[in-house]
């Protein structure tokens, strides 16, 4: 099985464009959702969390990790790299290749958790690979809980992406990565206040991508992943706001079980 996990109920955007891409494949995917958010959390504490995630993963079945939360990707992605006998896959390091590819003038924003902007770990990525580009960072923590409350296109929500955006407005970037799980759900309200000429990354395509083609290069560990369309959706807690949006990004009705961490 492909593993995903996710603080919460957001990286299902980061399955959805796996399962698109591969729907032959196995899926185990993972939402700490008596733990979430992790964007507000310590950087030891999202490390922690992120461990045991893997693990719970690993035990399941999984032979390849995917971290669909920007949040833990930005803390503990290399630790569980490092850490973990899998290929571990984090939405960072593809969003930057993406936003370097695509930016024309240099200038990129990055819109994540206060955790994710807090670790700094986008302009360290860009600063060793792409020194050329300038990275200005704005957290956005009032998207995620207007996303799970499905307040998508009311007025109030357009109203705080706006204010939410004015800081970056005003920075003339051509390119922005939506780094966090929920963002993607945002992305008409956004890509509206923050202009139509600024090209949106979407971190949960580009780890998909990024996944197809790893699997294509290396047929030995896609022959170790089962091939039976499954999905399973775990959960740590049994929460109403995650079978209403998971119905909603995944586009039919899901069967949830419940987990011990
Ligand atoms: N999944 C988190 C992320 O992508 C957002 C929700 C949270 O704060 O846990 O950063």
């Amino acid at each position: 099985m492909i593993g995903v996990f996710d603080s919460g109920v957001g990286g299902l955007t980061v399955l959805r464009e796996l399962m698109k891409r591969l729907p032959g494949y196995s899926f185990v995917y993972f939402g700490d959702t008596a733990r979430t958010p992790y964007g507000n959390k310590s950087p030891e504490t999202i490390e922690r969390y992120a461990r045991e995630d893997t693990s719970l993963l690993l035990r399941e079945g999984a032979k390849l990790i995917v971290i669909a939360c920007n949040t833990a990707s930005a803390l503990a992605g290399e630790c569980l790299r490092k850490e973990f006998p899998v290929p571990v896959f984090d939405v960072i390091a593809p969003s930057v290749l993406r936003a370097a590819a695509e930016t024309k003038s240099g200038r990129v924003g990055v819109i994540g958790t206060r955790a994710t902007v807090g670790s700094g770990v986008y302009a360290e990525r860009f600063r060793a690979s792409f020194p050329n580009v300038e990275v200005f960072s704005e957290s956005c923590p009032l998207f995620v809980p207007l996303v799970e409350e499905g307040w998508l296109g009311k007025r109030e929500t357009k109203q705080i992406v706006r204010r939410s955006l004015a800081p970056l407005r005003r920075k003339n970037i051509d390119t922005l990565i939506l780094g966090c799980t929920h963002y993607p759900l945002l992305r008409s309200v956004i890509a509206e206040r923050i202009g139509r000429r600024v090209r949106l990354v979407d971190p949960a395509a580009e780890v998909a991508e990024t996944v197809v083609r790893y699997l294509g290069t290396y047929p030995e560990v896609a022959a170790t992943i089962a091939h039976t369309a499954s999905i399973r959706l775990l959960v740590s807690d049994e929460t109403p706001a995650f079978g209403k949006l998971a119905t909603k990004i995944l586009g039919k009705p899901v069967v949830i079980e419940k987990t011990q961490i």
